[in-house]
């Protein structure tokens, strides 16, 4: 009996079998960076938000701080989009007839709030929490990046599950000072800009009780260096930088209150210098009691 399929047909069939194989891993693959790409995580884009709110010009034009509008970022687990009153504050006599902020005077007249679109959103199986991240020395820039150059907000970071544990994995190179928490500028020490730490407080080390400074602590003028660790440098603007010029403040704040009353302060005698980020970060996750790569990148810790 005559085949029915001769042998050049076996070696087709065997051939189109390989090729559907490879057109399903293609596709496979497809779906996969597809999920990942950023038309799907919608990162980097500008959604048409009610009114074009500008950080760039708020923060780093007028000088406002993140907490000014983002009250609650420090103690609950939402930063809080701020109300419309915080608006008016100044938009009440800046600006009062510009058609792009009409959408405001509305909500003002109307006691409805303004319906912000969210540029960041997990899902809800997700847990999620701001006040812990910030305390324990994560800066805003390091998650959202430099919002102070944002004229419209947009998403910096996928928020894809590999990009969180990819820092869970390893926080140290993202660690700071938290009086650094607001800082966009921010970049860990180096041999030109060391950082000196030290733990202050009598509770034993906590994040609060670690103590940065950006001049040789040996060197300063001691009821200087008092006050700078009392005051804890650099809680001042975001976008501050580190250089002993950041000590204004503290100098001009002493013009109310005599220097001489303040209270001694016990200058801590352990200031260590830092001149690089892996040093310092392997410092503050000690000092700061961060859990080891294996518990923090367990699934309880954000899918409870
Ligand atoms: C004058 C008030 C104001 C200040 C100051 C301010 N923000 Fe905002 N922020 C807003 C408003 C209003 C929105 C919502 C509109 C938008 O997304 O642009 C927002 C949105 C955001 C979002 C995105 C929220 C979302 O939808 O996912 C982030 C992140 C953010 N701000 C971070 C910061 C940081 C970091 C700073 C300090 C460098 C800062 N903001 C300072 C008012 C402010
Ligand atoms: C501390 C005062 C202050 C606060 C608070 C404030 N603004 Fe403004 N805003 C200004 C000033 C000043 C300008 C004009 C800046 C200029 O033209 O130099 C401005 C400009 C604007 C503009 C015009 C576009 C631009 O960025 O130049 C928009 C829109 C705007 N603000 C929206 C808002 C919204 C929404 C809020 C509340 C979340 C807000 N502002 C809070 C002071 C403020
Ligand atoms: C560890 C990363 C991380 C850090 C650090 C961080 N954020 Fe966020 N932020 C997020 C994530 C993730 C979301 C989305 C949360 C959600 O959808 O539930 C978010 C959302 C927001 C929102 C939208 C409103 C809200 O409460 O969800 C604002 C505003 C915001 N962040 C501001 C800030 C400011 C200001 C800082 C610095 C003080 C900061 N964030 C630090 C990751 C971070
Ligand atoms: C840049 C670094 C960084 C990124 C990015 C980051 N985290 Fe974290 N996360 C930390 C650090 C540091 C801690 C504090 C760990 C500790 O105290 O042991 C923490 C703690 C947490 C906790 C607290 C757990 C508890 O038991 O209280 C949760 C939940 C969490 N992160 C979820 C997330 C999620 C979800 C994302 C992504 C959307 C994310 N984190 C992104 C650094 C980061
Ligand atoms: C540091 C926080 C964090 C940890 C730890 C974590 N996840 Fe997730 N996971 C996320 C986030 C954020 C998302 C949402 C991603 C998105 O929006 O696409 C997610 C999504 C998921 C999804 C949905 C499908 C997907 O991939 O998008 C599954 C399933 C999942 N996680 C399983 C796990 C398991 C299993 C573990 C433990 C091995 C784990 N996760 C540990 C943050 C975390």
């Amino acid at each position: 009996m005559a085949q029915v399929f001769d042998r050049s047909s076996n070696a087709l069939a065997r051939a189109s079998l390989v090729l559907t194989g490879l057109i399903v891993i293609a596709l496979g693959v497809a779906l996969n960076s597809l999920q990942r790409s950023p038309w799907v995580t919608r990162q980097g884009q500008r959604p048409d938000q009610p009114v074009p709110f500008s950080h760039k010009h708020h923060v780093t034009g007028l000088g406002l701080q993140c907490q000014y509008c983002h009250t609650s970022v420090e103690k609950s687990s939402y930063a809080g989009i701020p109300p419309t009153k915080t608006c008016m504050n100044c938009h009440s006599q800046i600006w009062t007839n510009a058609q792009l902020l009409e959408p405001v005077r509305q909500s003002w007249a109307t006691g409805q709030s303004i319906q912000w679109i969210k540029v960041h959103d997990l899902p809800d199986y997700v847990y999620f929490n701001h006040e812990i991240h910030v305390n324990k020395g994560i800066g805003c820039s390091s998650c959202h990046g430099r919002v102070d150059e944002m004229p419209l907000m947009y998403m910096q970071n996928s928020l894809q599950m590999e990009w969180c544990l990819n820092c869970h994995r390893n926080p140290a190179v993202n660690l700071r000072p938290t009086a650094q928490i607001y800082n966009m500028a921010w970049a860990g020490p180096t041999t030109d800009r060391p950082l000196w730490c030290a733990t202050t407080g009598s509770d034993g080390p906590t994040a609060q009780g670690v103590t940065c400074v950006s001049s040789d602590p040996a060197t300063m003028n001691p009821q200087i260096a008092q006050l700078t660790a009392a005051q804890g440098i650099g809680k001042q603007q975001s976008g501050a930088s580190l250089q002993p010029g950041s000590l204004q403040p503290l100098e001009s704040s002493a013009g109310d209150e005599d220097v001489t009353n303040t209270p001694v302060i016990e200058m801590p005698a352990n200031y260590v210098k830092f001149t690089s980020q892996i040093d310092l970060g392997h410092y503050l996750m000690k000092q700061y009691h961060i859990r080891d790569a294996n518990q923090l990148a367990s699934c309880e810790v954000c899918h409870r």
